[in-house]
């Protein structure tokens, strides 16, 4: 059995493309391996958050693991600042980064770009989740595509740590869906699907009602010609929307191109949108259960208590190896 761990942030609504390039694949891994899902409250903080939201976005998330089926009696669910040892990592993994390495993350780039005040918090952001991932000694971390380069720089603290200190990390590999790991913007499939997004239209939020994904799924952008075929450089938009077909559906491409040979781009929206909805819908309703029972609280504090046995025991290793004297 290996250790899974990942994170997902509570800022705006999580979108089809969380679910598809992650939390689909956090309950498959939950069957065969050790998993920690987190919600990852620190890391969202690195851009202003109002502490209403910042409240209400936390627990929506967590609802929202269980909501897409993650079983707590399988699986670690839990809050990332209810286990401290992750800061106190992330501050111990900061001080074995190059500022150059950090300048390098394209995520960095791209949220601090155009902004005149960035906080140091977005800069040392990749810090924080590479002490995420190596606190468990995790060896897969699922993850969309655009994580991938934070896992590259985990890997290399990893090894730095190892050299340095003597071999105690595992080098964790990423584990993405083959087709979904970047689902992109339906009104831009140059751009990722995002939920920091001005325009609604261009994501699918977990929460969307029904008919509001109808209205999304009409409207999202094709390709010219009407062939429906998969062919990401040529054909990026409709590409796009059957990744997500395939996902909804668990179709392979094949399968959706002979579904909808010679019949253009209508039907294979309409029967999209139904695929989706017939996801979303029961995930929805099982959220709604959720967050009125009031037990996603209990969950966490499980969650948390297990995950805190094994983090604070990575911390005490860490600093004992880097010349913190214990107290005595
Ligand atoms: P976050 O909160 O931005 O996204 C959560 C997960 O969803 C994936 N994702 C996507 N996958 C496919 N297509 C998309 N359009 C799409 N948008 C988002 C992300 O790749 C991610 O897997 N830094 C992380 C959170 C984090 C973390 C960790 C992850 C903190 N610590 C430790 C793994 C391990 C983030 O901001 O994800």
């Amino acid at each position: 059995m290996g250790r899974v761990l990942s994170g997902i942030q509570p800022s705006g609504q999580l979108t089809l493309g969380n679910y598809i390039g992650a939390m689909q694949n956090f309950v498959k891994l939950q069957h065969t391996e050790e998993c920690f899902f987190m919600v990852v409250d620190l890391h969202a903080i690195t851009v202003p958050q109002e502490p209403a939201n910042l409240r209400e976005q936390t627990e929506a998330v967590a609802a929202l693991f269980i909501a897409a089926g993650i079983d707590p009696s399988k699986a670690n669910v839990f809050v990332q600042s209810h286990v401290p040892a992750h800061a106190e990592l992330g501050w111990l993994l900061t001080t074995l980064t190059n500022m150059g390495e950090l300048e390098r993350m394209t995520q960095f780039k791209d949220k601090s770009e155009g902004k005149d005040s960035v906080g140091a918090g977005l800069f040392v952001y990749p810090s924080l989740m590479a002490a995420d991932i190596l606190i468990y000694n995790s060896n897969l971390v699922p993850v969309g595509e655009d994580q991938k380069q934070h896992l590259e720089l985990t890997r290399d603290l990893a090894q730095r740590f190892n050299f340095r200190f003597g071999e105690y990390f595992t080098m964790p590999e990423p584990y993405m869906p083959k087709i979904g790991a970047r689902i992109m913007s339906l009104d831009d499939a140059s751009k990722k699907m995002s939920k920091s997004s001005p325009n609604a239209g261009s994501f699918i939020a977990l929460l969307d009602p029904p008919d509001v994904v109808r209205k999304k799924i009409s409207r999202a952008t094709t390709d010219s010609g009407r062939e429906v075929k998969y062919d990401p450089a040529n054909k990026p938009e409709i590409s796009n929307l059957m990744s997500i077909y395939s996902h909804c559906a668990n179709l392979s491409m094949e399968e959706i191109e002979a579904r909808y040979e010679g019949q253009g781009y209508g039907p294979f929206k309409k029967d999209l949108a139904e695929h989706v909805v017939a996801v979303l819908e029961p995930l929805q309703a099982r959220y709604n259960e959720i967050r009125s029972s009031g037990e996603i609280h209990n969950i966490l504090k499980q969650g948390a208590e297990r995950a805190a046995v094994i983090a604070n025991r990575t911390v005490a290793e860490v600093k004992e190896r880097m010349g913190f004297i214990a107290p005595r």
